[in-house]
């Protein structure tokens, strides 16, 4: 068994954004392992330790061979002493201890679990575990809890929206969202992004961005979009944000997590998607469509480049991205612009290789982005 690197070995960039991730991982055992160190920190709302997991889940991710022995690891960044410790464990015995220990624990599954409704948070989840919640029904049996109108579409589609969404599906929502778009402003821009966009197979959800080239029209766009969805019958959820976003404000603009564009949360139902229910589906019904969770943003056009790249993800990808702009160019970066510390202004960007090349980094295309 070759026990060693295979020869020879550029170095890896502690930087996601200097680095190639498809969607082939060949390291899934680990980053698998990694993950739920990563997600029971998160839950436990230690932040250091979480990220230090992802990053090294997301270097592992980037590696285009397997993991076979600890040696194989020198030189790789992002991977400190308790990750290697975990390797090490994981090479030689298949599992890890603290892995199925996390994976047992009461808490770490009903938080999980209750995550895993839409419009429930960490928080959410935490104060309800402290009240002694542990299922669906001790929630939904519960008199003393006001499910807001995002948790309850969450429980109500609850088998629906935690089923894969597939490529085929993301392409039938596509179509409609298309048709939509086109029929309220002919010259209508629809870009597909998120997963999807970086060639993954499935996806939790599907992301869209729509835009229009005449400047201040994108504001209606949405209200437009939902009300035709509506008028379909096909809406069954929607969650509709406005623009934050002041374009005359720019040079005091705040560079945040969270963007100011006009969004909207939905679950549509898609009709005609038996095929992609499982052939020994347990639930014995007949109907023809299941409900899809849909993001869609609509930032105005001169944004379009860093919605783009921002919304294309992953989270990890992004994360590095900011992170390299701050840390290696003085440069601040969010989904709206890029700012240069050193020369004070911003800097404009059409396409997102404009970017890439404004930071310095060689483009890396949205299906490299899986990191
Ligand atoms: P997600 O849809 O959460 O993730 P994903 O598409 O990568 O994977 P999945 O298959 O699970 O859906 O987010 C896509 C990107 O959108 C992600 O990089 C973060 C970004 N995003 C924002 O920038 N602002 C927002 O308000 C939201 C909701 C997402
Ligand atoms: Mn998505
Ligand atoms: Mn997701
Ligand atoms: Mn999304």
């Amino acid at each position: 068994q070759g026990c060693s690197t295979p020869t020879p070995v550029a170095r890896v960039s502690q930087y996601a954004c200097q680095r190639r991730t498809t969607t082939e991982n060949n390291n899934k055992i680990l980053t698998d392992a990694f993950e739920v160190l990563a997600e029971s920190y998160e839950l436990n709302q230690l932040e250091g330790p979480c990220l230090a997991f992802r990053r090294a889940a997301s270097v592992l991710k980037s590696l285009p061979w397997a993991v076979q022995c600890l040696g194989a690891t020198q030189g790789l960044p992002c991977l400190g002493e308790h990750t290697k410790a975990l390797i090490e464990e994981i090479l030689q015995y298949g599992h890890s201890f603290e892995v199925e220990k996390i994976l047992s624990d009461e808490r770490y599954q009903t938080l999980k679990l209750f995550t895993s409704v839409f419009g429930v948070g960490p928080k959410t989840a935490e104060k309800w575990y402290r009240r002694g919640l542990r299922s669906f029904s001790d929630i939904l049996a519960e008199p003393s809890i006001q499910l807001n109108r995002m948790q309850q579409s969450g429980f109500l589609h609850y088998g629906d929206i935690s089923r894969a969404v597939s490529k085929a599906e993301a392409r039938a929502l596509g179509n409609i969202i298309d048709e939509a778009v086109h029929a309220i402003t002919p010259d209508g821009i629809l870009a597909l992004t998120g997963g999807f966009r970086r060639g993954k197979e499935f996806g939790h959800d599907v992301d869209f961005i729509v835009t229009t080239p005449e400047q201040g029209k994108e504001e209606t766009l949405l209200p437009n979009i939902i009300d035709r969805l509506k008028e379909q019958g096909i809406l069954l959820y929607s969650d509709y944000q406005t623009s934050t976003f002041d374009i005359s404000k720019l040079p005091s603009h705040k560079f945040e997590a969270m963007d100011h564009f006009a969004k909207c949360f939905l679950i549509l139902r898609l009709e005609g998607s038996l095929v992609d229910r499982g052939l020994n589906s347990t639930e014995g019904d007949s109907r023809g469509w299941r409900a899809v969770r849909v993001d869609l943003v609509s930032p105005p056009m001169e944004r379009y480049a860093y919605a783009l790249l921002g919304w294309t993800g992953s989270r990890q990808f992004e994360r590095d991205l900011r992170r390299f702009a701050r840390l290696e160019q003085h440069m601040l970066l969010d989904n709206h612009a890029l700012y240069d510390k050193t020369k004070k202004e911003f800097l404009a960007a059409t396409t997102e290789r404009d970017i890439f090349a404004h930071l310095g980094l060689e483009y890396i295309e949205p299906w490299q982005r899986n990191a």
